[in-house]
């Protein structure tokens, strides 16, 4: 025990001079990490992580179930249905939805947004007609959006198009927001590189001396899109990991199509 113990010290000081110039060549762009995976730890815990082990997270999804007899014919309705329910349950953000778009050579991208409001026609949120997202949608219409409500152990994912809304559907929404969203939206190049946030607040504010005393118009790069849905899935939590899935699919002559999905 007692000899092993200046060993330790000699590695120790061998990984803190070799983790030095490993660092260097580190910040130099080198991929050097399984080179040096012991010594690092010993120099600085936070360059090179081990794996964070969190296997033992689980939860039990105890609290519904959803059966065929029980669902709404019409998916728009059980969406409705669904959507009360994690407003009445207190969830954050029930509108939150993950919206994934991808470009036209099938290259992914994911964000969440806030669904502004729905009917059977779809399912509108409001975004920058420039941004990532925009373009990707320009590419390729095919989005999806999935909510995620924990609270309620359930998810809804919806695939469909989107689609821009009008001018003046955009307008609308536009006139309701606070002072402050509206005078954001112009001050935001949305996805673009900014070399600093004090750039973005300078920006703001000569947003908001040019808007004084006046209404602040709807941006042309600003607006709303709406996601027309070609099928709903419904997704309840149960025990095992043997969980109600029901997929919606529109048919052809407008109906909806109803198959139970396994697990
Ligand atoms: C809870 C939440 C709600 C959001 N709502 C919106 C929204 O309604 N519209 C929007 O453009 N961005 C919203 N964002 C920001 C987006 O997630 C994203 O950062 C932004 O739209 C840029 O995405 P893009 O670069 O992929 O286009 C929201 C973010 C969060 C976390």
């Amino acid at each position: 025990m007692n000899k092993q113990r200046p060993k330790v010290m000699v590695a120790g000081a061998t990984g803190y001079i070799g983790g030095g110039v490993l660092q260097v060549l580190h910040q130099k762009g080198f991929w050097i990490r399984a080179l040096c995976r012991e010594k690092s730890r010993l120099v600085n815990p936070n360059w090179y992580n081990d794996i964070m082990d969190i296997s033992a997270l689980r939860t039990e999804y105890i609290q519904a179930t959803l059966s065929r007899q029980e669902l709404n014919l019409d998916p728009f309705k059980q969406f409705e249905q669904w959507f009360q329910q994690a407003i009445e349950a207190n969830l954050p953000e029930p509108n939150a939805m993950i919206l994934a778009t991808a470009s036209a050579t099938g290259s992914p991208s994911t964000r969440a947004v806030l669904l502004k409001y729905f009917d059977r026609s779809g399912f509108v949120f409001f975004s920058n007609y420039e941004s990532k997202k925009a373009q990707q949608i320009q590419e390729n219409p095919r989005v999806s959006l999935l909510f995620l409500w924990l609270g309620l152990q359930r998810q809804v994912q919806i695939l469909g198009t989107a689609d821009k809304i009008s001018t003046a559907s955009s307008l609308k929404y536009f006139a309701t927001r606070p002072r402050g969203s509206q005078l954001g939206a112009w001050s935001s190049m949305q996805s673009t590189i900014i070399s600093s946030r004090q750039i973005l607040e300078m920006k703001f504010e000569e947003i908001k001396r040019k808007f004084l005393n006046c209404q602040v118009p709807l941006p042309s790069f600003w607006g709303g899109y709406k996601v027309v849905p070609k099928s709903f899935e419904f997704w309840q939590g149960r025990p095992h990991r043997l969980h109600d899935r029901f997929l919606y699919s529109r048919c052809e002559d407008g109906f909806w199509k109803i198959e139970r999905l396994s697990p």
